[in-house]
């Protein structure tokens, strides 16, 4: 489905709160009153559509300074961001570029979450390891002032490296999940040899020990996940460095592909994709190759400013004007 209209039209804010709708949050801002129409105090999203072959009905209540309320098919979910368990949207945005253009926490960060939506029942693990670290540190201060014994540091030092441990090898899981759909797709849309590479050593308790002093003096742990990268590669160019704006654009797309298949895969129906402002930086081939893609499974949304822009008719044209969306 194609979403046209000029600048500021509102297209951005229609794919929001499409995900917003279907995941309970936004992927923009964690500020809620962000999401209301300015000089108002509530609004709502309602969505129906299917979820493979099932009817499902989406309610999603806003109000200000409170939390959203979620339905689903009529029943009221415990947290809006349940919604995540239940109906699988995946997102473009021009900020996704971040993930091979910015820092390693982005990446990391990213993989995090794409390892949440692969294995939902598992997607605390990196917050829990965040929590250890965050304990170990505070501890390690204690003992460089003063307050405590080195032997109180054992707890944690033991906690960040089983969870460490853990996380480490959720991540290498999600790679390998991930790379050969990667792989494929990073090579139909002309970037041969997409690889992905974990730079990261598990943190054991020998190697937290052997490095204690050093911690000591920082105040903080200096191995560990919190400090990993993954690479992003085409053949042997690291494209963090050497990619193009579009080869980057590529990679980031390529990555959201390969894990929408692996999504409809594990859960039975594809996720819905909402690709935001995709199409600019990528030439005509490229564009009809990400169309045809997309058009082979679930349902996809992308915007742009004209019609021109998508080498492929539409299965539906949606056109955006300030505060109203028609069918063209
Ligand atoms: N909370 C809000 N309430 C009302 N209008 C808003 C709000 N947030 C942004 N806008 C307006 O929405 C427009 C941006 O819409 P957007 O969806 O980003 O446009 P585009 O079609 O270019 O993607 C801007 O004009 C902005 O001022
Ligand atoms: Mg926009």
């Amino acid at each position: 489905m194609l979403v046209t209209g000029p600048n500021g039209a509102g297209k951005t804010n229609l794919l929001e709160s499409l995900h917003v709708g279907t995941q309970g949050f936004s992927p923009r801002t964690r500020t809620e009153a962000q999401l209301l129409r300015f000089d108002t105090d509530t609004g709502r999203i309602a969505l129906r559509g299917t979820r493979g072959p099932t009817p499902v009905e989406i309610a999603v209540a806003l109000a200000a300074g409170d939390a959203k309320r979620a339905t689903l098919n009529g029943a009221t979910l415990k947290a809006s961001e349940q919604l995540r368990n239940e109906v699988a949207t995946l997102v473009f945005t021009p900020d996704r570029l971040a993930i091979v253009k910015g820092g390693p926490a982005v990446r990391r960060a990213y993989f995090d979450r794409a390892y949440g939506r692969l294995f939902p029942a598992r997607a605390t693990l990196s917050a829990e390891y965040a929590a250890a670290v965050g304990q170990r540190n505070a501890a390690l201060r204690r003992v460089g002032a003063g307050y405590s014994s080195r032997e109180a540091l054992s707890p944690w030092t033991q906690q960040v490296a089983e969870l460490g441990a853990a996380l480490v090898e959720a991540r290498l899981q999600t790679l390998a999940l991930l790379a050969p759909g990667f792989a494929d797709r990073a090579d139909e849309l002309g970037l041969p040899g997409a690889r992905l590479e974990y730079e990261g050593e598990v943190p054991t308790v020998e190697a937290l020990f052997a490095r204690l002093d050093r911690d000591l003096e920082r105040g903080a742990t200096g191995i560990g996940p919190h400090l990993h990268d993954v690479q992003l590669l085409s053949q042997s160019r690291d494209l963090r460095s050497f990619g193009s704006q579009g080869e980057q654009r590529l990679t980031v797309l390529a990555l959201l592909l390969a894990e929408a298949d692996l999504i409809a895969d594990r859960r039975g129906y594809p996720p819905l994709l909402l690709l935001d402002d995709v199409l600019s930086e990528l030439d005509p081939a490229r564009r009809r190759t990400l169309a045809e893609r997309v058009a082979a499974r679930g349902q996809t949304l992308i915007t742009s400013t004209t019609a021109a822009a998508l080498p492929v008719e539409p299965s539906q044209l949606l056109e955006v004007t300030p505060g109203e969306v028609t069918t063209a």
